[in-house]
């Protein structure tokens, strides 16, 4: 802040899973509202956010030395006469608390997810009084109500939560522990948010929750809804031309879900259903509720509903206990399903989980081995679809510039990037995209007449 430029600056680094990009989206907006504007400069913020992820120990270490460069700018802009407020968001923050304080003495603000509305509030509180603080408590009052009804515009597709937090409670997992229990938005709230985003030019949601299809938020009767019923209800809306959701449990995949993939135009075809593992011992060892069987029948039943639909998953090799024949089970189970798209972990040790105690723990370097096999297939597959897609014509949804402003970046159905050259006034239309050719991850095509 300058005598010039009365307006204060915040920069927001985000870590991890969509849904913290969805939060950062939340908290820019109700930082705005106290007179915060976003910066891509880091060394121009008087206000840096770091909204952290601990799903893997690697994720927390990045947060860690973030901090260490953070108090040396933030020692040089007060040098030049200015001050920097830290705060850590999200995961970490929930599940470490007043441990970033001693670690990171240059952080004044500590904020779990469930308080995301206060943090104006907190803000000022800490200015005032120069102490740290620490919000890590899971409120009672319902941060969705607080958060202002208003969304700001920034492409053709948004992220919406419907969905927080997981009662499966998968022994390798912190979300129960970060994100709590699972909790489901009515769908009177999320239409209404829905309206605003889709009013603002926003022509395709991906609807999020970290169990995202255990959904059950207040329907149009007052009883329980499903995501089933809230696609429906969403695909009403005038405007909206796209839906996704993600991520989905096994456990939850309903018949009238996987029915909605078979009849609902605006639902894209695309799955993101972790699996984790192929081996029924290690599946059952991770808490899993499903066996590699159970998987593969739901597949059956979403392709029967939906043949053209792409599947993503998240694997984990290297889970405690895992032997060459369990591993050799995740590889044939890969093989059985064929993947467009995957993401997939070496198994990493979270303190206060249940596995973390377990014995036989993997070595790294056998992680590391299995990792490179796992990916090689999953990779291979990943191509293997994109290639299916050349000569064909997709319809592509142009979300923003590529390279040049003449190349425009834009989604299929089946999530695929696709760039295309085409004129800047196309951002925020879907059109027909013939498809030439295929690169690492993207695909590459003329706008069709
Ligand atoms: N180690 C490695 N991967 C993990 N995931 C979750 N917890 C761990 C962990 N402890 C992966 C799972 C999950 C994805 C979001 O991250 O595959 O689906
Ligand atoms: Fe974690 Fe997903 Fe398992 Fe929930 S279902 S515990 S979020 S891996």
């Amino acid at each position: 802040m300058t005598a010039d430029d009365p307006t204060k600056k915040v920069f927001i680094k985000t870590f991890g899973c969509q849904m913290n990009v969805y939060d950062s989206e939340r908290m820019a907006e109700a930082l705005a509202g106290d007179g915060y504007r976003e910066t891509s400069d880091i060394e121009d913020a008087d206000l840096v956010v770091l909204n952290t992820c601990h799903i893997r120990e690697k994720a927390v270490e990045k947060v860690y030395s973030d901090l260490g460069r953070i108090r040396d700018l933030r020692d040089q802009r007060r040098r030049a006469g200015k001050d920097t407020l830290v705060a850590v968001t999200g995961c970490v923050a929930q599940a470490e608390g007043t441990e970033i304080a001693r670690r990171a003495p240059a952080v004044d603000l500590i904020v779990g997810p469930q308080s995301y509305h206060r943090l104006p509030e907190l803000l000022r509180k800490t200015q005032a009084t120069g102490e740290c603080i620490v919000e890590t408590s899971f409120p009672e009052e319902e941060k969705f109500e607080h958060l202002s009804p208003q969304r700001q515009f920034r492409t053709a597709t948004a992220f919406l939560t419907i969905q927080e937090g997981c009662d499966k409670f998968c022994t390798f997992c912190v979300v129960p522990y970060t994100r709590g229990m699972e909790y489901s938005r009515s769908i009177a709230d999320i239409e209404k948010e829905a309206r605003i985003l889709v009013e603002k030019g926003v022509r395709e949601l991906t609807l999020l929750g970290q169990n995202v299809n255990a959904y059950h938020g207040v329907g149009a009767t007052g009883g329980e809804g499903s995501l089933a019923e809230l696609v429906r209800k969403l695909a009403s809306i005038d405007g909206l031309e796209r839906i996704r959701y993600m991520t989905s449990h096994p456990r939850n995949m309903t018949d009238d879900l996987i029915a909605a993939h078979g009849e609902e135009k605006k639902l894209m075809p695309y799955l993101h259903l972790p699996v984790q593992s192929g081996s029924n011992r290690i599946l059952a060892a991770m808490n899993r509720k499903h066996t590699a069987e159970d998987y593969i029948r739901v597949i059956e039943k979403v392709r029967a509903a939906r043949p053209d639909i792409a599947l993503s998953t998240d694997m984990i090799v290297g889970f405690p206990g895992e032997t060459d024949a369990d591993f050799d089970a995740t590889l044939e189970l890969v093989k059985a399903v064929g993947f467009a798209q995957s993401y997939s972990f070496k198994y990493s040790s979270r303190p206060g989980t249940p596995a973390a105690n377990m014995e036989d723990q993997v070595s790294d370097a056998l992680k590391s081995e299995r990792l490179t096999r796992l990916q090689y297939l999953l990779t291979n597959q990943h191509e293997r679809f994109n290639a299916r897609t050349v000569g064909l014509t997709v319809p592509v949804l142009f979300e923003r510039l590529g390279r040049n402003s003449r190349i425009l970046v834009g989604r299929s159905p089946h999530l695929q990037l696709v760039q295309a050259e085409a004129d800047a006034g196309l951002l925020g239309k879907i059109l027909p995209v013939a498809i030439r050719s295929h690169g690492p991850g993207s695909l590459s095509g003329v706008v069709a007449a």
